[in-house]
């Protein structure tokens, strides 16, 4: 019987009622290969996950970079309790919202005022508006991924709902090629409000990338918006833009701000923050208090304790030995490890086999093993030494299995469920 057998019986239930049994897009079926992997996570508690069959994994999913600390954190636990005691949505905002904009302005180098929503794709949404509000253009130019909404996922290939009108203002660059982001300029003279861009997520900044990025920006009007919904709080206290010294006009931030409870933030300079006052950036569960209380609670502890340099740590540490087995076992043709320590990720290459073999063996080696992953290495904060000491193991013994199946020229016989298939990709 299949070791997920629980979870393949519930994902046939949830796809009666929900499109694809998943609210989000990549912890999906699409995103899994069926056969191999759980689709329902029943508990958490510090690094570690069960599924729906009881099956125990080192999580390094994280939520999606969601949780930041570990699940069940006794700090924001407290926190939460204690806010859910007093109410969680109100008639009037709560003083809970202003303790953690002071708290942020404090952090966050480029933060003189912020708002908040509860989804990333708030976050990017609203540091558009300022700027098309700011410049009084339309144009918008675009380097990694910046949510669900119309002005941006119009740019991807998962643009079906979005009208052509939109799309066309959306212009994507290339990451540590300014060249790309010129020629946007050159097309689209005095039209383009925002360039808005991750500032690190596969590759490291080149040849002071950023700078250029900011002084090209600026040179042409645009307002330059970082969106650190991932890099926020964890490359650095102040996120990406305190980590490499350059600060954007505005930034988003989000995900593991809060532990997992759904908050964003967008911030900046106070003239454009102020726009905030006219342009519409309003909804019932912007001041939700929980969510307020567990992100004061995370970002204090990210303050005051050591998260970022022991995430950092550990992410070297899997970084180095990575890089050192795929060399023991010949294996840097066909993967390889990319990113900032604190969130990397495996790059799959056709080498010999297609990379789909590799991907679709790697998850399901790993689940297999108790490791959930999806093919980055989401670290936090509950990670012991220990658990990268077991994920190491983990990796060893999958390189050993692809470089002897490599040789034997066996590959096809490992994999007896349906390869994973291409998806979006926008990094
Ligand atoms: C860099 C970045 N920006 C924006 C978003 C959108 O955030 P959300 O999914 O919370 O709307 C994401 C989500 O993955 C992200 O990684």
């Amino acid at each position: 019987m299949s070791r997920y057998k629980k979870s393949e019986d519930y994902l046939e239930r949830a796809l009666k009622t929900i499109p694809l049994g998943s609210q989000t897009f990549s912890k999906s079926m699409t995103h899994l290969p069926y056969g191999a992997s759980p689709f329902f996570i029943q508990k958490g508690e510090g690094a570690y996950v069960w599924d729906l069959d009881g099956n125990k994994y080192i999580d390094f999913v994280c939520g999606l970079l969601s949780v930041s600390l570990g699940y069940n954190d006794p700090d924001v636990n407290t926190a939460v309790e204690k806010q859910l005691k007093q109410g969680v949505s109100f008639s009037l905002p709560h003083p809970i919202e202003a303790e953690l904009a002071e708290k942020i302005v404090d952090m966050v180098p480029c933060a003189e005022m912020v708002r908040f929503g509860k989804n990333g794709s708030d976050a990017t949404s609203g540091a558009i508006r300022i700027a098309r509000a700011y410049t009084g253009r339309d144009h918008v130019a675009t380097c990694g991924y910046h949510g669900w909404q119309d002005w941006y996922i119009g740019s991807t290939t998962r643009n079906l709902g979005v009208p052509k009108c939109v799309q066309d203002l959306t212009h994507t660059f290339k990451y540590n090629d300014l060249a790309s982001l010129e020629a946007i300029f050159d097309k689209h003279p005095g039209q383009v409000a925002a360039v808005i861009m991750e500032p690190m997520n596969v590759e490291f900044p080149k040849d002071g990338f950023l700078e250029k990025v900011k002084a090209l920006a600026h040179k042409n009007g645009a307002v330059l918006i970082f969106d650190e919904v991932i890099t926020g709080f964890r490359f650095a206290k102040g996120g990406a833009q305190e980590y490499f010294g350059v600060i954007p006009d505005l930034a988003c931030m989000g995900k593991g701000m809060a532990n997992g409870f759904p908050i964003s933030v967008v911030m900046g300079r106070k003239d454009l923050m102020k726009l905030m006052e006219d342009i519409f950036f309003s909804f019932t569960f912007g001041g939700e208090a929980v969510s307020l209380a567990a992100a004061l609670a995370t970002i204090t502890k990210i303050d005051q304790l050591p998260v970022i340099d022991k995430v950092r740590a550990n992410g070297e540490i899997i970084y180095s030995e990575v890089k050192k087995k795929l060399k023991k076992y010949k294996l840097q043709d066909c993967i390889d490890i990319c990113g900032f320590p604190s969130w990397t990720s495996f790059k799959f290459k056709d080498s010999f086999y297609s990379k789909w073999y590799y991907k679709t063996m790697f998850m399901k080696f790993m689940m297999e093993s108790g490791v959930m992953t999806v093919g980055s290495n989401n670290i936090s904060y509950a990670h012991s030494q220990e658990d990268i000491e077991k994920l190491l193991v983990v990796y060893d013994g999958f390189f050993s299995l692809c470089s002897e199946l490599i040789q034997k020229g066996t590959f096809e016989d490992y994999l007896d469920i349906p390869l994973m298939k291409p998806l979006f990709s926008v990094r």
